[in-house]
């Protein structure tokens, strides 16, 4: 079974695991689906929520994930908290943990910064965002929605396209694909590409016809301009021009092929807005279903792997 104290990362997990979770999620998503209520595994059990950086999905998938489990959750809401009077991350933390939290959410705008509170509490940490670092449950439901389309989640051909360097969905993707033995192929400008892929051999290319030739899946990414310092692309428009997807690209993958974005999209920028509605191809509402999914998965089985 998960044996996990936190979900801090896709790293350190292995493929039983992931099977694990979301074997439990397809259940959720499946009675969700139905109308069937879930039972509620958390009940009594306290989730707060820390977003130290906006989120609309993913905040309100964790906070609708507890409620549906039965847990008390609480938003923090980070733009009014003592933060903004100076108090560091891990006062913060501490100070929340004296309130003997079950489960924290943490977002935050620093690599690593998730793990390093997670040292500090003694409760279950699930890491919803941290800088370019990993985004956990976000690969997650990448992986459930495309084992339900799909139907495996293995030898598949991925192509992950647009803002790769600035992004930890691309990053938790990587690794997770790669541990279920799938190939993937960073697609992107030089200057949007990490400067070391660390964890796997991912084929890398500058040439988006050459990238999703025979792909199963077309993963794109949001251009994360907050990340960025200076210029990294010419213009928008070069930008759409050449990685933009839109019809006439997506005809270079298999004609099965499904089209993914984790949101918030720009649509005109990374992808045209007509394909990203387009339900015979697009399973973007899909992942957002599934969000709601695999979190409650992930909270049951960390708060399971605590009770012993
Ligand atoms: C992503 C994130 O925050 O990393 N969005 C999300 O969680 N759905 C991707 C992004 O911001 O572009």
């Amino acid at each position: 079974m998960f044996a996990h104290p936190h979900l801090l990362g896709i790293e350190g997990l292995g493929p039983l695991d992931i099977t694990a979770i979301l074997d439990r999620a397809e259940t959720y998503a499946e009675a969700a689906r139905a109308g069937t209520p879930p039972e509620p595994v958390l009940k009594g059990m306290t989730q707060i929520n820390m977003f130290f950086e906006n989120s609309t999905r993913t905040q309100a998938s964790f906070e609708i994930a507890g409620k549906r489990l039965g847990a008390d959750v609480m938003n923090m809401a980070m733009q009014a908290s003592s933060i903004k009077k100076g108090e560091t991350l891990i006062d913060t933390a501490l100070t929340l943990n004296a309130m003997h939290p079950d489960l924290l959410v943490v977002r935050h705008p620093h690599s690593g910064a998730v793990n390093l509170l997670a040292s500090k509490v003694n409760c279950a940490v699930l890491n919803a965002g941290d800088g370019r670092h990993e985004h956990p449950t976000q690969a997650l439901l990448d992986a459930l929605t495309i084992r339900r389309r799909k139907g495996r989640l293995h030898r598949l051909t991925v192509a992950i396209c647009g803002d790769i360097a600035h992004s930890r969905v691309a990053r938790s993707n990587m690794i997770l694909l790669g541990l279920m033995e799938n190939r993937v192929r960073l697609v992107g400008p030089r200057t949007l590409m990490p400067a070391g892929v660390d964890h796997m051999v991912a084929e890398m290319t500058d040439d988006m016809k050459e990238g999703l030739k025979d792909a199963d899946v077309v993963m794109m990414l949001r251009l994360q301009k907050e990340r960025m310092d200076g210029g990294f692309i010419p213009s928008e428009r070069e930008y759409y021009h050449r990685f933009g997807l839109d019809a006439e690209k997506l005809s270079y993958a298999k004609p099965d092929a499904i089209v993914m974005h984790p949101g918030p999209m720009n649509r005109g920028v990374e992808i045209d807005g007509v394909l990203a509605d387009d339900i015979n191809v697009s399973v973007i509402q899909e992942q957002v279903e599934m969000g709601v999914a695999v979190r409650m998965a992930a909270m049951e089985l960390l708060a399971q792997a605590r009770k012993g």
